[in-house]
Formats: C-alpha cells, structure tokens, sequence
C-alpha cells in the first residue's frame, strides 16, 4: 500500500480546478480557492483536496500528518521555457551591459549564445549533470516542480546528444520532472557562417531523425530572429520536426518583430516564446492557430529593456498566456517563478491570481501534461508547495523573499527548510 500523508491547517489551498483546458480571458482569474483547507496525498498521486473538517474526517491511523501552520498551498509551478544545461557562465557579458554594451554587439563579437556554445563542447556528459544538479536544487527550492528543458549549446550531432542525454540523467536522478526540448537550431554554428542551407540540412536530415530515435526530445524549438534563423528556415526545421512526431515551439519576435508569432499561428506550435515586439496582427495569428505564448519577463528585465510583451492585449484577445524564467546563462539568469510573478504583475500589468494561473495549469497544458500537473486535483500527481505566507498574492508582492516551505514533488518532500510562522 502507497504510504498516505496528510497536509492541514492551509490558509489556503490554490487548487487551480476548473474546465480541463488551458485557461483563457476572466477564467486566468479563477484560482478556486478552498479557505482553511487541506489535502491528502497517496503514493505519487493526491487522493483528496477539500475543507479541513473534510479531510480530518478521512485521515487513517497510519497517516502522517503535516500542519501547515495556516500557510498557503500552490501546485508546484511549472517552468515551460528553460535552458538549464550549459558549461560556465557569462557574468563577463553581464558586466559589459550593464556598461552600456547591448546583447547583439555581444554576440557579434563571438559571444553570446556562441560563448556558451564552445564551453559546452568542452564539456563531458558528466560535468553538464553536475552543473545541471545545482540548477535543479535552485529550482526547487523556488516551488518549482517541472520545467521544460531545452538543449541548443552543442549544435553538433555529438554535442547536441550529449545535452539531451544530461537532461534524461537530470531527469532520472533529480526529483526535478523535465520536459526534454531539441534546440539545435538556437544559432548559426560559426563552423556553417558562409553555409547556411547546410546547417539547415543537417538539422533536418541528420540531427532531427537522430533525435527521434532515441527519443530524447518532445518538443522542437527554432530561435527565428533576424540574424539568427529566418522565417523560411524555422518553416523547414519545424515541419520537419512535425513529421518526427515532435511538439512545436518557437522563440519568436525576442529582440524584433520577424514574423515569428506569424509564422507559429500558420504552423499551429503548441506554443510562441518571448513576443517581445508582437503586434496586432502577430497576437491575431497566435489566436487563430491556437497556439500559447509563452511569456519570459525575466530576460527582458535581465537585458535591461522595457521591452515586456503586451500581456494584456494576449489577454483581451482570448490567448492561454503562460509565464516562464527562460532560464538560461545570458539573457535570463533567474530559476525563480516567484521572480517572474513579481514581473509580471508589476511590468506586464497581470494581476497575481493571472500570473499564478499562468505558471501552473497554463503552463502545464502548453507542455502536453494538463492531465497530471498544475492544479491540485484527486488523481494528480501530489506536486505541491506550502509557501511561507498565508495569501496567494504575497508570493507576486514579496519580492525577492524564499517563499517556498515545504517542496513535495510526486508526494515526496523534495526540499524543506525551517522558518518561524506566519
Ligand atoms: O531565450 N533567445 C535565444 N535564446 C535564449 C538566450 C540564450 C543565451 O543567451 O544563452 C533566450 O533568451
Ligand atoms: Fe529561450
């Protein structure tokens, strides 16, 4: 028998329940929140979520009882857009922008993407698992309890395979969940600068089906940027990752607006990331071609723009926004979702209880896994966080602060620390 635990006394459970779909216009705003509630948790899976008095009357003699000390209780946030396997890092890029150089001009003096790129070629499967093991514990210990795992700093078969083998290895020995994402066309390796076409070949007919395989990625991703892929390359990568059996996603209009959210409403992606500079006619296309955008305000804040994606008018239009870290060693260095809250609410004008629903179920439904993640439901996986506050808000409002508690991730504590109460 499954060993069952029981979590009461929450001020709140934020259970997220509701339609099983991703969630849009005024239903962002429904968190259906049970006051003074509790939760029990069988195995891997939540056996109840309810009232106190509800969920006292089913507590067994051989239950484990944990009380929340009047806390909030969240499922775990769920981070769809990630870059967390990678060699080094680049604070030398950081301290030239905040010097006034852009992000562009470093990369195209061979940094960038491309400084990580040769790190990360350097490096063994071994030592990508143990960086990668010191990013998950910054994950977790921020309430996160799944993430979307992108490779993209080989760009060669090898290297590309190596990345997304660190990611299964991650997987396997961390009780992190990752989403495994094929990225290798993040950038024009410098080896293919006057062979473009090439590159785009070997993607297609050599890395693609490799991947496939092996079946070491569910998902596709293309950066189409001026100066990066072009529209006519993402079209060709993707439909070609399509035929694979792969998910579709896009890094589309980051640094200007290139027809990339056009081109995702044409593809039907699963999802369009970034959007910084998407217009009317970009925000109508994701609509008609279904498609989520993913939102990542922290590398806008970490590039030093104000350049944030218009939430609002993703919003009004009827899109599932998500939010996610974009966590990555350039342009986002933050693993913190209650980081991305704080931005979101405060440089994208979404209220807390729309960012929350954006980081869970939202982004659950974007990764294909609405069904077992995101809300706190009899059936679902137990991944939950008690936060050390006793309103949903504080965790958007509080900035800066280590909220998470108590971390269960597939009905294990994960990660736990000590802390007087609120
Ligand atoms: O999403 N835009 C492309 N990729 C990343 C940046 C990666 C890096 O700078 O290393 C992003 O922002
Ligand atoms: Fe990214």
């Amino acid at each position: 028998m499954p060993e069952t635990l029981a979590i009461i006394n929450c001020s709140q459970v934020v259970t997220l329940q509701g339609a099983r779909r991703p969630r849009t216009g005024g239903d962002l705003r429904q968190l259906a929140i049970i006051e003074d509630g509790g939760l029990i948790l069988r195995g891997e899976y939540l056996e109840a979520v309810g009232r106190r008095r509800e969920i006292e009357a089913l507590i067994a003699d051989d239950c484990e009882v944990v009380d929340a000390g009047h806390r909030v209780v969240l499922p775990g946030f769920v981070d769809a857009h990630t870059h967390p396997v990678f060699a080094g890092m680049r604070a030398n890029e950081f301290e030239q922008r905040a010097s006034g150089a852009t992000y562009r001009e470093i990369a195209a003096r061979g940094g960038g993407i491309r400084a990580s790129v040769r790190a990360t070629r350097n490096a063994s499967q071994a030592d990508l698992v143990r960086a990668g093991k010191r990013y998950a514990d910054w994950f977790l210990r921020t309430g996160t309890t799944t993430i979307e795992a992108k490779s993209g700093y080989g760009l060669t078969i090898e290297d590309e395979l190596k990345l997304l083998r660190a990611i299964k290895q991650l997987n396997d020995e961390t009780p992190l969940c990752y989403v495994p994402t094929f990225l290798g066309a993040h950038d024009l390796p410098t080896e293919y600068k006057s062979r473009r076409q090439s590159y785009v070949n070997l993607l297609i007919n050599e890395m693609l089906p490799r991947v496939a395989e092996e079946r070491l990625a569910e998902y596709c991703d293309v950066f189409c940027e001026d100066g990066v892929f072009t529209s006519d390359e993402t079209w060709q990568i993707l439909s070609a990752a399509r035929c694979h059996g792969l998910g579709l996603r896009v890094h589309a209009d980051q640094l200007a607006l290139s027809g990339g959210a056009k081109l995702a409403g044409e593809l039907n992606t699963a999802t369009a990331d970034h959007l910084e500079h998407t217009d009317a006619t970009g925000i109508m296309a994701l609509k008609a071609g279904k498609v989520q955008p993913v939102l990542l305000p922290g590398s806008v804040y970490a590039l030093g723009s104000n350049d944030y994606p218009a939430a609002r008018e993703m919003i009004d239009a009827g899109l599932a926004v998500v939010l996610a870290t974009d966590f990555n060693p350039g342009s986002s260095p933050v693993p913190s979702m209650p980081s991305i809250l704080s931005l979101a609410c405060t440089q994208m004008k979404m209220t807390p209880a729309e960012a929350i629903t954006a980081a869970t179920i939202n982004a659950a439904y974007s990764l294909g896994r609405g069904d077992e993640i995101g809300s706190l439901e009899k059936g679902k996986r137990a991944d939950l966080v008690i936060h050390d506050a006793a309103d949903y808000r504080e965790l958007a409002y509080w900035f800066g602060v280590e909220h998470a508690w108590r971390v269960y991730a597939g009905g294990k504590l994960v990660y736990g620390r000590s802390s007087a109460s609120c």
